[in-house]
């Protein structure tokens, strides 16, 4: 098979396409034939070399994809030759082929096609493990989402906002506001100009957000604490703005609040695949009444995966970034 490989640790320009053996599904496992891969902002860490993929994985780059089942492992049920899906990945995305744990395979959402479910695994995911399983955000609550027009962002933004929630997001030029606030979000801000604390707490009546989900880590974590309402709910999911900072006890304890950091793609495949049920269960049925949609900004052929780097090193993109295969 064809597959994106990096010859060494670097920018967008290691990249390039090799022949590689096609992968074997083993026991409780799928192949598929990939039509489409989700980029992720971790696949640039992993390009640069500080995000090895876990023990057992591939090492081509990927953690999620569309496509066809082309073969079933011994004990899968529930999926036949033919099948169309969408895959939860540990790695190996950027291929034609790649090899997928049974649990970690979703059904298209109605009315999605196949090269755009691509673009759904991750974010839905994410987002849905994160903001409602583990913070558990209520509707009338307040969720203030770091980097609303990325590919977590926009879905974040939809699905809090169709739940009931209040929707407070940052982004980083006029465009991606006006793209977050037609996608759902009641208050925006640009982060480049303004306090974000200062417009939250404004906007909720010196309440603050009961829910952030932070893509900066570092950088932001005492502006979040500040930003958090009375047991409020901080999930850190990114380290954009560095991994080591203070956190002033006092302050998030007379809040009561939490702050909870995660990672999906090193869990182990049956936590995975529990997350993809639910998924599947809450997240799956809005996006077939078309209440939630894949916000794909652009598409890449698989072989021009270093210009698809390159672009989301840029910064300019919002939404997702495809390679079709
Ligand atoms: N822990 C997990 O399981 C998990 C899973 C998936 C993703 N993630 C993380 O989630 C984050 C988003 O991923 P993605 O795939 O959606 O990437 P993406 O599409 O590239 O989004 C990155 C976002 O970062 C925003 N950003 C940059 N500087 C910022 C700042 N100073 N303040 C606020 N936002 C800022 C960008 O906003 P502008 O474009 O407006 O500048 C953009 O929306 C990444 O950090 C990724 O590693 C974590």
């Amino acid at each position: 098979m064809r597959a994106v490989i990096a010859a060494e640790p670097g920018g967008p320009e290691v990249l390039s396409v090799a022949e590689l053996p096609d992968p074997e599904p083993g026991p409780g496992e799928v192949l598929l034939d990939v039509a489409a891969a989700g980029l992720n902002r971790a696949d640039l860490l992993q390009r640069q070399g500080f995000y090895p993929p876990p023990p057992g994985a591939s090492d081509v780059i990927g953690m999620e994809c569309s496509g066809t089942v082309a073969a079933i492992g011994s004990g899968v049920e529930g999926w036949s030759v033919g099948d169309q899906a969408c895959a939860l990945l540990a790695g190996g995305g950027y291929a034609e082929r790649v090899v997928v744990p049974a649990g970690q395979l979703m059904p298209l959402p109605a009315g999605v096609d196949l090269v755009t479910a691509a673009a759904l695994p991750e974010v839905a995911a994410t987002v849905w493990s994160n903001v409602f399983m583990v913070a558990g955000l209520q509707p009338q609550e307040t969720l203030l989402v770091h980097g609303g027009a990325g590919g977590i962002g926009s879905f974040a933004i939809q699905l809090a906002h169709r739940l009931g929630a209040r929707v407070a997001i940052t982004a980083g030029s006029p465009d991606k506001l006006a793209a977050c606030a037609a996608l759902g979000a009641d208050v925006t801000i640009d982060y480049r100009e303004q306090d974000f604390v200062a417009v939250v707490k404004d906007a909720t009546d010196g309440r603050g957000a009961d829910v952030i989900l932070d893509n900066m880590g570092a950088k932001y974590l005492d502006r979040n604490i500040d930003a958090l309402a009375i047991q409020g709910r901080l999930v850190i999911i990114g380290m954009q703005g560095g991994t080591r900072a203070e956190l002033d006890i006092n302050k998030l304890l007379r809040k009561r609040g939490a702050v909870i950091a995660t990672n999906l793609r090193g869990r182990p495949s049956d936590e995975k695949a529990a997350i993809c049920v639910s998924v599947v269960e809450h997240v799956w049925p809005l996006v077939a009444e078309g209440l939630v949609r894949p916000v794909v900004g652009r598409s890449f052929p698989l072989a021009e995966a270093a210009g698809a780097h390159a672009f989301m090193e840029s910064g300019e993109h919002s939404g997702k970034i495809l390679l079709t295969v």
